[in-house]
């Protein structure tokens, strides 16, 4: 398994491009399953997750190719199968986002049932309760769930007890080939949901409502081919802006969307950052000085988002101050805590919260990643570091960032990966 080496202490100085946003690409390739016509689609990044999904639509009899530009084609005409396999799902929890276009095309959908993951059980009760009240029928057999429809899904009016992103898009796609109008009621307002909508909306679907909680689409009969650009990944952006405030340096992040990033931003700023917003490029400029710390909620969109929780925590561990950072989303996002105080951080969980008392400085040491975000933040606290810090099982950051070592190497970051 690969590692990183990285030997922290300088501040990082400099400008990154920003990928396509994971989260909007993942449910926007799921989508392309609705249409029997081809799609174009630009800005996907170049992940591992991406490559799972691209498997998952070739496994179900899809066409994915890549041109010169890396823009995706893809061609669901002749799908020959509605089954998603437990090898797949199990490496990306996100392929059950195909349950609701294969259920809206074909009437039956079979996915592996999504295990959990590091940071939390991760059920997907309120997916299917969705389809249910869309007069879908749902067995479990051998670990697989069997959706099925005989007349085809039809519109209703449902409520989601919790807001969940995916349930959110799992159902949208369901109801724009739905017979008749659904009413999606505390829907997930997620700038990627938004995307999606978009997408949905580029090939023919009747949907209103985006940006707010309730979602209202009208069913078409087919959907039509299109092109279309992916949004910039906000989390991503996020992550680097908060690299840049850790290391005391100045980092430009390129091709953003300052909308996407409201309360990250405040924070930065709450922190003694200096954040500048020039189109599409953003700022953070620590101005050679030490971070204030900073209190983080996590809540849905436009909450502060839970994909930003472990990097403001490595932020804070060498801010000057106390903070507390509480994760509502999710049960167990927590797990980095332990890991970074064996670089001498002092930290402390508190049921659902972290408490950080800020350091001077905190010093590398040989770490593990255990899911995509808390990777990142080690990183990120290996990079304020002093000495050096080995990072494993990077696996997991391979699957939401795209060519990270390259991007930090080009900010002056030294970090190497090794094969083990
Ligand atoms: C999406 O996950 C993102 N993944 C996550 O990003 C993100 O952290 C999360 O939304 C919250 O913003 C993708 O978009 C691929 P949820 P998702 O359904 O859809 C509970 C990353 O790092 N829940 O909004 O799985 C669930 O257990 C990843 O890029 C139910 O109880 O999140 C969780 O506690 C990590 N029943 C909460 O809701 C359900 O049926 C929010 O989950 C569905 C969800």
């Amino acid at each position: 398994m690969d590692y990183f080496v990285i030997r922290g202490g300088q501040p990082l100085q400099g400008r990154v491009p920003i990928s396509g946003a994971k989260n909007a690409a993942l449910p926007i390739l799921a989508a392309s399953l609705l249409t029997p016509s081809e799609l174009r689609l630009n800005n996907v990044p170049h992940l591992n997750d991406i490559t799972t999904m691209i498997e998952l639509l070739g496994a179900l009899g899809g066409e994915v190719a890549v041109d010169e530009s890396g823009s995706l084609c893809i061609s669901a005409l002749d799908l020959n199968s509605r089954r998603a396999p437990y090898e797949l799902v199990k490496t990306m929890r996100a392929s059950i986002l195909v349950m609701g276009p294969l259920l809206a095309r074909f009437g039956r959908a079979e996915v592996s049932f999504p295990g959990g993951c590091a940071i939390g059980s991760r059920p997907v009760d309120l997916h299917l309760k969705g389809f249910e009240a869309m007069g879908a029928q749902i067995d479990v057999r051998d670990g697989y769930i069997v959706a099925t429809t005989e007349g085809g899904l039809r519109g209703c009016d449902f409520t989601f007890e919790m807001v969940t992103v995916g349930g959110t898009e799992n159902l949208l796609m369901a109801a724009v080939l739905a017979d008749g109008e659904t009413i999606l009621r505390n829907v997930a307002r997620e700038p990627e949901i938004t995307d999606l909508v978009r997408f949905l909306r580029a090939m023919g679907a009747d949907i209103s409502g985006d940006d707010t909680d309730t979602l209202v689409i009208r069913g078409v009969g087919s959907l039509n081919s299109c092109e279309y650009t992916v949004m910039p990944d906000r989390i991503e952006a996020g992550t680097y802006l908060v690299a840049a405030a850790a290391t005391g340096g100045c980092i430009t992040v390129e091709g953003a969307d300052a909308e996407h990033l409201g309360l990250v931003l405040d924070k930065l700023r709450d922190a003694g950052v200096d954040v500048q917003v020039d189109g599409d490029a953003i700022t953070a400029d620590m101005l050679g000085k030490r971070p204030l710390s900073v209190d983080v909620i996590t809540a849905p969109y436009p909450g502060f988002p839970t994909d930003m929780q472990a990097q403001f925590t490595a932020l804070n561990l060498v801010a000057d101050g106390v903070a507390r950072i509480t994760e509502t989303i999710f049960e167990n996002r927590l797990i980095h805590a332990q890991e970074m105080s064996r670089m001498g951080a002092n930290i402390t969980v508190d049921g659902h919260s972290v408490i950080i008392r800020g350091q001077e400085e905190i010093s590398g040491a040989p770490v593990m990643a255990s899911d995509l975000r808390a990777s990142a933040s080690l990183v990120i606290a290996g990079l304020a570091a002093k000495g050096e810090t080995r990072v494993d099982r990077i696996y997991h950051i391979d699957r939401g960032y795209e060519r990270i070592e390259e991007k930090l190497q080009s900010v002056g970051a030294d970090i190497v990966r090794k094969m083990r």
